[in-house]
């Protein structure tokens, strides 16, 4: 299965990925990473892992739709079986989704339906919630909504920060994920 991972940030995620596929624990291959963040950690932890990166930055392109349709042909490139979007902040248009749909996968650090967009986990934190958790789901035209994968349990603390919380939902978000994929494959 020829995995292409799109990333934003620290890319802890597509580490787990890294590892699992080299120590045998995913019997699939990451034919590329690709990120709209020139030089994030994500890309380099793809180039110490010796796997072809991409870039393609929206401040590189006079719109977003053109964004969109350069980050498609990009991703397109490396015949992707699965594309997963760990840690991938930026929204992607319904051309992008419904060339992908089906195989379109993203991790949400919250029990989806509750607390999607992008500060899932402060917004769980601040409802005063005691539980929350991670979502893999697949991507359909909405906002982390679409077909839910899997889901895993994750306890609020009381001296809980928003990042001891998100530190706590990533051990099981990188088990998850590697487990939801290993069943893809
Ligand atoms: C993950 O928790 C992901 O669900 C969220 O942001 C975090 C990215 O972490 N969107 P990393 O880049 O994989 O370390």
């Amino acid at each position: 299965m020829r995995i292409v991972v799109l990333v934003s940030g620290s890319g802890t995620n597509l580490q787990a990925v890294i590892d699992a596929v080299r120590d045998g624990g995913l019997d699939a291959e990451i034919a590329a990473v690709g990120s709209d963040v020139p030089g994030c950690r994500g890309l380099e932890r793809a180039v110490e892992a010796g796997i072809r990166t991409f870039t393609v930055a929206p401040a590189d392109f006079a719109s977003r739709p053109e964004w969109n349709r350069a980050l498609e042909e990009a991703v397109a490139a490396n015949s992707p079986d699965v594309v997963l979007l760990a840690g991938f902040m930026r929204i992607l248009d319904a051309e992008f989704v419904a060339r992908f749909e089906g195989r379109l996968v993203n991790t949400h650090p919250a029990l989806l339906p509750s607390f999607p967009g992008a500060h899932g986990v402060r917004d769980a934190m601040d409802h005063g919630v005691k539980v929350t958790g991670v979502t893999v789901h697949l991507v359909d035209s909405g906002v982390d909504t679409g077909p839910i994968l899997a889901q895993a349990a994750v306890p609020v603390l009381d001296d809980d920060t928003e990042e001891s919380l998100h530190e706590r939902i990533k051990v099981e978000e990188r088990r998850l994920l590697v487990e939801t994929l290993a069943k893809l494959a």
